[in-house]
């Protein structure tokens, strides 16, 4: 069941020549952290280009509940912080619906002030691990009391007295990483973070825009990042940047869709996040980056894609993976296109996201006529090629943005329609999924 009121389908329809400009929400990351960093500091943050997906808005309510004054005045988000250890002990439950960064980062903010708060979530939220936050945030003297396996409901009681922790991640996750240094901003001395692969680093860049003392170091064992622990942070303008996540939708929906010609504006090439658009590249698609440019310290760029009927299944670089990790459902879409296989190994993480992403998907696939192999940590799509991909199943999306959207641009060039059994969660991080891909001539039905 889901939390966001009755189910509603929607189905995709083989579609064709899409064309035009697909202007796609702000960074969902940065949107979450621009909010919390901002709660964080003394004075007034403003920020533009806030997604104004549900995930964001549960951000945005949460810190109001721990006291910091958040609201919308014309289109700018106007935050007044609280400090850092400044955070008030919410009267109520704090609901991060279906966002494990809402609420990953925001125990890690709670987590050395001396307040405690209930954390809860959606169905799917509340089947996601959280003791790979809560393990680290004991380490700074939190305690937390969840569900058996470390699941929401929990309550976290946050350290009195609270110490600096050094800490390697046991699984590449920025969510991880950025609860740790959100914790050791209240800590007094240095808090370190080990990381062995590198994640999205909006946290770092972030955190040294609103002046705290962090450094990154490359170093044998990963990168070691060094955060200087009670800073009082200014409070900064900020303008966030199109999400790079849902620019990869209308993107691969062009490759797909015959005739089409999409360009995807102002869209970031953090190189922590780009992964998919080398990929693509890699398995012949002429998708273009025009105009390429430096905003805000991040290069940016204006995407070009176009149909493209010659794309070859490849092997796509373990080391990538966390530069590209929410676009594996996507790219398994453009795979079942392609010439031969697709493999994309070290990716366990896909299990644990907004639904096990492998299972779903490959699920879906297999329903649609596209063979799917999987383990643990890989899988491997055998491509149909174009004009052989059957389509015509209702497929379930698990309370899972991501899964929804990949079948529907799917469906795009399927024989046959593909309908998600529930297209609500897309309001999570691309309310304007629909507007946006029918205003490129892409056909979709409620
Ligand atoms: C995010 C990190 C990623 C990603 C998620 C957003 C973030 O998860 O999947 O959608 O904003 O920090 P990990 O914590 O697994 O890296």
């Amino acid at each position: 069941m889901s939390s966001h009121g009755p189910a509603t389908p929607m189905s995709a329809h083989k579609s064709s020549g899409l064309s035009g400009e697909a202007h796609v929400p702000g960074d969902k990351s940065i949107s979450h952290r621009s909010l919390i960093f901002g709660a964080m500091a003394v004075g007034e943050t403003r920020v533009t280009g806030l997604l104004e997906g549900q995930d964001v808005l549960d951000t945005a309510k949460a810190m109001r509940s721990f006291g910091a004054d958040v609201e919308k005045q014309g289109d700018t988000w106007v935050v007044h912080g609280v400090g850092v250890g400044g955070f008030a002990e919410p009267d109520h439950v704090i609901d991060c619906g279906n966002s494990g960064t809402g609420v990953r980062l925001i125990m890690g903010a709670m987590a050395t002030c001396p307040i405690a708060a209930t954390f809860t979530g959606d169905a799917s939220l509340n089947k996601r691990p959280m003791a790979r936050v809560t393990d680290p945030l004991a380490l700074f003297g939190a305690r937390s009391y969840g569900r058996s396996g470390g699941r929401l409901p929990m309550t976290i009681i946050g350290a009195e007295n609270p110490v600096p922790v050094t800490y390697t991640t046991p699984v590449p996750s920025a969510q991880v990483k950025s609860a740790v240094l959100l914790a050791g901003l209240n800590a007094p001395g240095q808090t370190v973070v080990i990381e062995r692969e590198a994640t999205r680093d909006h946290s770092e860049r972030m955190l040294a825009g609103f002046g705290a003392q962090i450094v990154t170091e490359d170093t044998d064992e990963g990168h070691v990042i060094t955060l200087t622990g009670q800073p009082e942070l200014k409070p900064q303008t900020i303008i966030v940047p199109r999400d790079p996540s849902s620019a990869a939708f209308p993107v691969c929906a062009a490759l797909i869709t015959e005739g089409s010609d999409v360009l995807v504006p102002n869209i970031g090439l953090n190189p922590t996040r780009a992964g998919l658009f080398y990929t693509l590249q890699d398995m012949g698609a002429d998708l273009t980056f025009e105009n390429m440019r430096e905003e805000g310290g991040e290069p940016v760029a204006d995407l070009r894609a176009k149909y493209s009927p010659d794309l070859k299944g490849i092997e796509v670089p373990a080391e990538r993976a966390a530069s590209m990790i929410d676009e594996y459902p996507v790219l398994s879409v453009v795979a079942a296109f392609a010439e031969g296989k697709t493999y994309m190994p070290g990716v366990k993480e896909l299990r644990v996201k907004e639904s096990d992403r492998i299972d779903a998907m490959a699920t879906g696939l297999r329903a649609a006529g596209v063979d799917v192999d999987e383990g643990e940590d890989w899988w491997t799509v055998h491509g149909r090629g174009f004009g052989d991909v059957a389509g015509g199943v209702t497929v379930k999306t698990h309370l899972d943005h991501r899964i929804a959207m990949s079948f529907l641009v799917m469906g795009f060039a399927t024989n046959a329609p593909m309908t998600v059994d529930d297209s609500g969660p897309i309001s999570t991080s691309f309310p304007i999924f629909e507007s946006l891909m029918t205003q490129l001539g892409a056909k979709l039905t409620q």
